[in-house]
């Protein structure tokens, strides 16, 4: 087992002290100690969220049994002799279909695990349906950020009232022209692409088929209101992938990622046939694309909303918004800052590719 003298940087980033101490990293590793969140280090115990190191950094990106702080953490001592290899105490590569969570080994499209990470800063971003709601506050926590951020939307309204400094143009992802018209462009206004959050939606609900309560006639849900939200929320958010995902191949732009979204409605839900098909299909296809796009180093992910507060929900009915609202464990409906951490994280989180995460406040339908 190699000892690894890495200078251990404890305590948050500007309050950090430095501890001489060595710490045997590939033991922390293998011996899964990381998840413990304590380690004994020298004659101290060292909160191991606490740490902020190179080698637990890169360690984090082998797996994801360290703790998340440590796992996210800024390096403040990237340059440092621990920093620029993986050293002698990095676990050495075991036989094929022999690999332990401990022991697990880079895929064959892994280069360095620092060269896929994220940072908000260096993305170029695109954000459809982002003139209102939950895209218009991603669109500009990412600008806040330091991200360059393009946003495509059928509202031009809303697109004015975004932050100076994010790129708007129009964009209705029912129409293919629409789409790769807008990626072009948003390739060259950000002088780059490397981010979609696909997040254009509608609802048009209706049941498939229901009776009529006083003339007892059947009435069946149109083509047109199912093709209207398929368009949309399906089509559209599977053109603009396809896309996003042609451009940043062709100009070589990887790392990438792509945030679904898709909604709690996919497990199925009255009344939605067509938006439950769209968002379930969203939802599969992230696995889908995660497995297509690996190869170019794009990751996928998807967040699944419970019921958040925006203008999509102000137009339910306040009776039946208050029946769910009742129903949610936390008591309170979401916000679009709730959907944001979320979307930070799989933006950020270089380990999450081809999952969905429900944001709903434990809610079910
Ligand atoms: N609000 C919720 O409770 C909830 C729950 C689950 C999932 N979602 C999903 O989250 C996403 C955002 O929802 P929201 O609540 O912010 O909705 P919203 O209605 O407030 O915003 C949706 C945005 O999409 C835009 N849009 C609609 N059709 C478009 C088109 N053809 N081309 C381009 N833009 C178009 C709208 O103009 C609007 O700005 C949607 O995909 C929605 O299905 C929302």
């Amino acid at each position: 087992m190699s000892n690894c003298s890495i200078v251990a940087v404890i305590g948050a980033p500007g309050r950090s002290r430095r501890l001489p101490w060595t710490i045997d990293i590939e033991d922390l590793y293998l011996k899964n100690l990381l998840v413990q969140g304590q380690h004994d280090v020298g004659e101290k115990r060292v909160d191991l969220e606490q740490i902020n190191c190179p080698l637990l950094t890169v360690a984090a990106d082998k797996d994801t049994i360290c703790p998340p702080a440590a796992a996210v953490a800024i390096n403040p001592l990237v340059g440092s002799k621990d920093e620029g290899s993986r050293g002698p105490w990095w676990p050495r590569e075991r036989s094929r279909g022999k690999q332990s969570r401990q022991h697990a080994v880079p895929g064959p499209h892994h280069l360095d695990e620092r060269e896929n990470r994220m940072n908000l800063k260096e993305l170029k971003i695109v954000v459809t349906g982002g003139a209102q709601g939950m895209g218009a506050h991603f669109a500009t926590r990412l600008f806040e950020a330091g991200a360059q951020v393009a946003v495509g939307d059928v509202n031009e309204e809303g697109l004015k009232a975004l932050p100076k400094g994010i790129h708007t143009r129009r964009l209705d992802v029912s129409k293919e022209d629409d789409i790769i018209g807008f990626v072009n462009w948003a390739f060259d206004a950000m002088g780059g692409l490397n981010g979609l959050i696909n997040n254009a939606g509608i609802l048009k609900d209706g049941l498939l088929v229901k009776k009529d309560k006083t003339t007892g006639q059947v009435v069946k849900m149109s083509l047109d209101q199912f093709n209207a939200v398929i368009n949309v929320n399906l089509i559209g958010a599977t053109l603009m992938v396809r896309e996003v995902v042609a451009k940043m191949v062709e100009k070589d732009q990887g790392p990438g990622v792509i945030v679904n979204m898709s909604s709690i409605a996919r497990h199925g839900n009255r009344g939605q046939s067509n938006y439950v098909s769209a968002k379930a299909a969203l939802a599969a296809n992230t696995v889908t694309w995660m497995k297509e796009f690996a190869p170019f180093r794009i990751r996928v992910g998807a967040i699944a909303p419970g019921m958040v507060e925006t203008p999509m929900t102000k137009g339910m009915n306040q009776k039946a918004l208050d029946g769910f609202i009742a129903n949610i464990p936390v008591g309170r409906i979401g916000v679009p800052e709730d959907l944001w951490v979320a979307v930070k994280f799989v933006l950020e989180c270089d380990y999450f590719n081809g999952r969905t995460i429900d944001v709903d406040g434990g809610m079910g339908f």
